[in-house]
């Protein structure tokens, strides 16, 4: 039985200067449950005509959204947040349909999603350039902090409601306009907080989604991305794609925030404390069924408590409960498609021809809770090395492969051995190893005895091919303006 939807959330059409509107063609892409594979609704199938409309509104609306003064602009935004916690359930409801998680899951995805909209309705009245203390006579100099333009945001399909609340809450609160392209497999979520936005009073044309099916996605970014009139992209997903925006957008040298891939080390030393330290995993692992970027998804385990962590960890992973969101017990869902789950049983029969061992998991699941095919076991294995495709890559799932190391140089070098750097995770406690590993880990985020990183005031992003630039934060802000210097002469 589907979980029952507000159908005033489900506006099934693209948001174009102000106006709810089929594709230009009328196409229409289905939108799938994942814990079952059946359609249970219809998005449009947007192209290049629907891009490029999208940008002409986006672009008519910028003049007078950037001179909207800032408190305005807040005040509106702080309503959208009003309104987005007010239908917590309804849209944890589509957010589970559409994307698998379970309920209570996908009904905290939505507060941490609020969490961002309020965070930026409040940095907006705080987007304050600088006086500068003139090196010469006669002169006034200033910094002046200006919106970018028109921003193109293009989410991920694992967050639905939270990654475009951290990317259109800043723009808007910069004074940018939108247009958004969700990802092919969550377009609801999406619609719904435009839908909600537009309710807040966000003027026609200030923000505008189009979406699209994975055949046409790339048809609508590339309008998007060869237009001079967009002025920043921000992309959350894969390291490939996000080269493939900025190598393209070169042509208009667009600025850019690109959240990619991660491939988190997770780091147990033998003076850590093993049950705050599983704690910590249980969370960051398998939140979101291992489906986050931050997902530690290589876990390194010192010599001596190597065993009692694998042990207490086992316990822990296989008293997990898988099934669909409409199940309240379920703490892990459907992954979002048959793609997923083969990537995931393809790094699991890779890490056991390697010489991998399963200790928990290792299968998919199907039974009678679990009736469609997307269902994976959690999972632990152990003599994971660095020769595994579940070490080199994001496996992007429920499994969690563990690897014995001795030193902290040993384990150091390991961590780092990735052109990855998203976020990487330690526990120890011991004060000045924890601060040369807060130095030498090579990532934009480290947790120190912590799992659960990700909170609205915090700086999210990564380095090296995890991409760059940062989301949430007074820094989340400033990836939406540039800054103007002027300067005033003959003033003496
Ligand atoms: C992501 O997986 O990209 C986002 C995860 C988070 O916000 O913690």
């Amino acid at each position: 039985m589907p979980l029952s939807l507000n159908q005033h959330l489900l506006p099934g059409r693209n948001f174009v200067g102000g106006e709810w509107c089929s594709a230009a063609d009328d196409r229409t892409v289905a939108v799938v449950d994942p814990a079952t594979e059946e359609a249970f609704a219809t998005a449009p199938d947007s192209g290049a005509a629907d891009a490029l409309r999208a940008v002409d509104a986006a672009h008519a609306a910028f003049p007078a959204w950037r001179k909207t003064p800032a408190k305005q602009r807040a005040q509106i935004i702080k309503r959208w947040n009003d309104l987005v916690v007010s239908h917590q359930e309804d849209l944890g409801r589509l957010i589970s349909s559409e994307q698998g998680k379970p309920l209570a899951e996908a009904k905290g995805e939505v507060l941490y999603a609020a969490s961002y909209i309020e965070w930026f309705a409040e940095e907006a009245t705080r987007a304050d350039g600088d006086v500068i203390a003139a090196p010469v006579q006669g002169r006034r100099m200033l910094a002046l902090r200006e919106p970018v333009g028109v921003i193109a945001a293009i989410t991920p399909w694992n967050f639905p409601a939270a990654m475009i609340a951290r990317k259109i809450a800043p723009a808007l609160a910069a004074g940018c306009t939108v247009v958004c392209k969700p990802a092919e497999d969550t377009p609801l979520t999406s619609l719904a907080l435009v839908k909600l936005a537009q309710e807040a009073g966000v003027p026609p044309g200030v923000l505008n989604i189009v979406t699209a099916s994975r055949d046409r996605a790339a048809e609508v970014v590339d309008v998007w991305l060869d237009d001079a009139r967009v002025r920043k992209i921000t992309f959350t997903g894969s390291t490939p794609v996000g080269k493939h925006l900025a190598r393209r957008s070169a042509g208009t040298l667009k600025k850019l925030s690109l959240e990619l891939g991660g491939n988190a080390p997770f780091i147990v030393f033998d003076d850590a404390d093993l049950d705050a330290a599983v704690d910590g995993l249980m969370a960051a692992k398998f939140r979101n069924g291992g489906q986050t970027c931050v997902s530690p998804n290589r876990i390194y385990v010192q010599d001596k408590v190597h065993d009692a962590f694998v042990d207490k960890l086992a316990a822990r992973v296989g008293a997990l409960v898988v099934g669909p969101a409409t199940d309240p017990a379920a703490q892990i869902g459907p992954m979002i498609n048959a793609r997923a789950v083969d990537k995931i049983e393809r790094h699991v029969q890779d890490a056991l021809s390697r010489g991998a061992r399963v200790v928990v998991g290792g299968q998919r699941v199907r039974n009678a809770q679990c009736t469609g095919p997307n269902y994976y076991a959690p999972t632990v294995l152990v003599n994971a090395d660095a020769s595994m495709q579940c070490s080199c890559e994001e496996t992007f799932g429920p499994v969690a492969p563990v690897t014995r190391f001795d030193t902290e140089a040993d384990v150091v070098e390991a961590a780092n051995a990735t052109p990855f750097g998203l976020a990487a995770y330690f526990y120890s406690n011991d004060v000045r190893r924890i601060w040369r590993l807060a130095d030498a880990l090579e990532t934009g985020i480290v947790g120190v005895n912590e799992g659960a990183l990700a909170a609205e005031a915090a700086p999210f992003g990564g380095v090296k091919d995890s991409g760059y630039g940062r989301e949430g934060s007074r820094h989340g802000l400033d990836e939406y303006m540039h800054i103007k210097y002027v300067c005033q002469g003959q003033l003496d």
